[in-house]
Formats: structure tokens, sequence, C-alpha cells
């Protein structure tokens, strides 16, 4: 575990990556409490397949896991995605603290850019943990259903301006099929 400087009734939040499946179901438990108990998120949607490729990071006061966020790897940028703190342990950052583990571990696999795709109304808590839209903000392009956000992995290096339309950057990933493949894919 890694000590992080924030403490919650006396308790120090600390943050784990999980190394075993236990772990993980601590990250699954509290994903279920807020996706799917608070937020009305569907089963299907909460857990997409995506999730045994995924670095699973969990943020405990004592040794209750009260948030977590999971990171998928790209070829050129690492996504934090499901990010969640249990409803009674919000207001004391611990979502911040789950981004910066996430940023950290980015760095020492030697990725430069995180990207995610957060929802309207979320946008300005990611602005607020220093993201920032990938596409300029386009006053005409109505009522949208998910932004894409970056944010350096080294803050001392700004990523690049992209041209790329919304459209592109947004591409949502395949879904899977039984064999855990998209379908369609040849496998031997
Ligand atoms: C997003 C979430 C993880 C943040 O939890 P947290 O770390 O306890 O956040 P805090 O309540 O301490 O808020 C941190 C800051 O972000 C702000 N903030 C929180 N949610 C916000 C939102 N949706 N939009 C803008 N600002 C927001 C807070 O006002 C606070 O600002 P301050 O530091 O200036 O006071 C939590 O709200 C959550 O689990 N939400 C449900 C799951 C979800 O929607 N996940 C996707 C969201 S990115």
């Amino acid at each position: 575990m890694r000590a992080d400087a924030l403490n919650v009734g006396g308790e120090p939040v600390v943050t784990k990556l999980a190394m075993k499946m236990e772990d993980s179901l601590q990250a699954f438990a509290v994903r279920a409490a807020c996706f799917i108990g608070e937020l009305d998120v569907p089963f299907s949607e909460e857990f997409d397949g995506h999730d045994f490729g995924a670095t699973h990071i969990i943020a405990y006061v004592g040794d209750e896991p009260v948030g977590t966020v999971r990171l998928r790897w790209f070829q050129s940028f690492a996504m934090p995605e499901r990010l969640a703190v249990i409803q009674r342990f919000r207001g004391h950052n611990i979502g911040s603290v789950l981004l910066e583990r996430c940023r950290a571990q980015a760095e020492a696999r030697g990725c430069n850019m995180l990207y995610a795709q957060a929802l309207p109304r979320d946008v300005g808590y990611w602005e607020k943990q220093g993201w920032r839209r990938l596409v300029a903000e386009d006053p005409d392009a109505g009522e949208k259903r998910i932004v894409a956000m970056v944010k350096a992995v080294d803050p001392s290096k700004p990523l690049p301006e992209i041209e790329a339309p919304e459209a592109l950057v947004l591409r949502r990933d395949g879904r899977l099929d039984s064999t855990g493949m998209p379908p369609g894919t040849v496998s031997n």
C-alpha cells in the first residue's frame, strides 16, 4: 500500500493496486454501490467485459474500501474509468487521490497521456483535477453524451493541441462476444 497525505476521521487514506481476486472484488463492490445502486447504471453496462484487462486501484480508510478507479492501457494513452467513492466518504478529495495514483502509475509505465470520457455533468470535476477537454467546446454541437478529457502525465510537458474531430476521439470500444473478442474477429 502507498500512503497519501489525506486523513478521514483520523484514519489515513491509502491506495492500493488490486493484486488478487479479493482486491478486485472490493473494487467491484464499490462500483456496484455507486453506479448500479446509486446512479441506476445497468449491470451489463457497468461490468462491460473490460475489467480483467485493466488495472484496478482501490482507496481505503483503515481497512474499509471506500473508492476505486480502473485504468485501461492503450498504445498512446492510459484511460481512467469507473471512478467512484462511496457516498458517505465523499467530500475528502479521495477521487483526486485515486486519479493521482493513476497518473503515477502511467508515469511508471512510460505513458505520456491520460485520456478519459466524461459525462457533461462531470466535466467541471475533471477540470478541477487539472484535466482539459481534448477538443474545444463547440457551442453549436447541441447536447453531448460524452466529452473527451485529457491530462499530461508530466505537467511540465503539456500535450499538443489535436485537430481530430470529437466524433473520432470519442470512438467507443467494440462489444465483446462470448469468446472475449470483438464480434467478427477471427480467432484460432
Ligand atoms: C466523482 C467522485 C468520485 C468525487 O468524490 P470525492 O473525491 O469525494 O469528491 P469531493 O466531494 O471531495 O469533491 C472534490 C471537489 O470536486 C468538486 N466536485 C465533485 N463533484 C463534482 C462535479 N460533478 N462537478 C464539478 N465539481 C465537482 C467538489 O465540489 C470539490 O471541489 P472543492 O475541492 O473545490 O471543494 C464522487 O462524487 C462519486 O463517486 N460520484 C459517483 C460516481 C461518478 O459519477 N463517477 C464519475 C464521475 S467522474
